[in-house]
């Protein structure tokens, strides 16, 4: 058995004892230990402590790491994105600049149904060849766990090679990973004019493969004007549901869609992006179990208002943080910038903010025994940082790669 002595830590972050899903002023109790030690055993943390109270003779480990005063973190857990793509989109960026509306650029050809018709086009083999080398790239970042949707298909074929791609991933990859099925992301042209001929292709056709084949773990819908209503979202939701699906919706991200709504009425694990929020939306989220995804990074990208995060704790929601990694909204997976967003636009305490990307995100991905802290029986999927004064210089110097390494399942990658 390979153990483990990581001594000489400077601040051991997020060491909860008891799992728990945060929720309002919870959110910013971050449990850490001061000059820590840490144990790992065959890849999960067996133990942890105060340098001063360790009673493990150094002969008892096969490998003794000197953190040299870094901090310790649980690996972010990114529980939205939409990381399988064929290709980037920096013209219909460009486009945007120069002044071009999003009816514009959709009347182009461009947005969702831009990326379906490339990956339509794209091979398996190519997709996940892309795929991996941003699941690298996001990894060494820091991101410890993944969820990764469907939903640049919109065939029975292409959402099965994008499903089919993210197995792959599954397999291959050390990280955990959920699979979500977004066939309901936009309908495609021909069925622009016929909701229920697509929604009758996403219930008859995608979905009894994909139970079969176990190609997803959950089920999303794109909740907006002009996109899914929400009695279309339902009707889809219900459908995944008998399949064992578990909702998780993108709601309320550019009007009140009623989207927040609708998921808290399915009992959705999350409602993701909340851009858009009234007061009911809040109060609806707040007194359910659904917990509420922010995602910063895309309401950075469009330019719009940021998720109101202050109401949002205030009323007593449990907040989850995410990228929305994807080649339209989000063509960044870095969850360290998600996380200075959060705290210089959204006004999230560092505590709050990581709290969000780590435990709350494990809880949004049902992973919450695997990853999302430091405690005895998870997985060392832990970030070292590079010597920081403080926690709060992590958000703050936002332009700086913290990160010196990244290990999962107790293994340097
Ligand atoms: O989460 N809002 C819906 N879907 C993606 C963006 C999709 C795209 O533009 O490609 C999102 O932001
Ligand atoms: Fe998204």
């Amino acid at each position: 058995m390979a153990t483990t002595l990581v001594t000489n830590i400077k601040l051991l972050v997020n060491t909860l004892e008891e799992n728990k899903l945060l929720r309002g002023k919870d959110l910013a109790r971050l449990p850490c230990i001061e000059n820590a030690y840490l144990i790992i055993e065959d890849g999960i943390i067996t133990g942890t402590g105060s340098s001063n109270e360790i009673q493990h003779p150094a002969s008892k480990f096969s490998h003794i790491i000197d953190a040299e005063g870094q901090m310790v973190l649980p690996a972010w857990c990114d529980s939205h994105t939409h990381l399988v793509f064929a290709a980037s989109r920096e013209e219909e960026f460009v486009d945007k600049i120069k002044g071009l509306s999003y009816a514009d650029i959709a009347a182009k050809g461009g947005g969702i149904l831009n990326s379906a018709r490339k990956l339509n086009a794209a091979s398996e083999n190519e997709l996940f060849t892309k795929a991996w080398k941003r699941l690298e790239e996001v990894s060494k970042q820091g991101t410890g766990a993944i969820e990764i949707k469907s939903g640049y298909g919109l065939t029975v074929e292409g959402e099965f090679k994008m499903l089919r791609v993210i197995k792959k991933l599954k397999e291959k990859s050390a990280l955990p990973i959920k699979a979500t099925f977004l066939g309901a992301h936009t309908y495609p042209l021909e069925y622009k004019d016929n909701h229920q001929g697509y929604i009758d292709l996403i219930m008859n056709e995608m979905l009894p493969v994909i139970a079969k084949e176990k190609l997803a773990d959950y089920i999303d819908v794109f909740c907006e004007t002009g996109f899914f209503s929400p009695v279309e979202t339902e009707m889809i939701c219900r459908a995944g549901m008998s399949y064992g699906l578990k909702p998780r919706i993108h709601a309320n991200q550019l009007s009140l869609s009623g989207g927040t709504q609708t998921g808290v009425k399915l009992n959705a694990l999350s409602v993701d992006h909340l851009e858009t929020m009234d007061d009911d939306a809040i109060t609806t989220l707040a007194q359910s179990n659904t917990i509420g995804t922010l995602l910063p990074t895309a309401a950075f990208f469009l330019r719009m208002p940021f998720q109101p995060a202050r109401k949002l704790i205030e009323a007593g929601c449990a907040i989850a943080l995410a990228s929305d990694f994807n080649p339209g909204s989000s063509p960044s997976g870095n969850m360290n910038l998600v996380m200075a967003m959060s705290c210089i636009q959204m006004k999230m305490l560092p505590e709050e903010a990581i709290n969000a990307a780590t435990i709350n995100g494990a809880y949004a991905m049902e992973l919450e025994k695997e990853v999302g802290s430091i405690s005895i029986g998870k997985k060392a999927n832990l970030i070292f940082t590079k010597p920081v004064p403080s926690l709060a210089y992590l958000p703050y110097a936002f332009g700086s790669n913290l990160i010196d390494r990244v290990m999962i399942n107790g293994e340097w990658i």
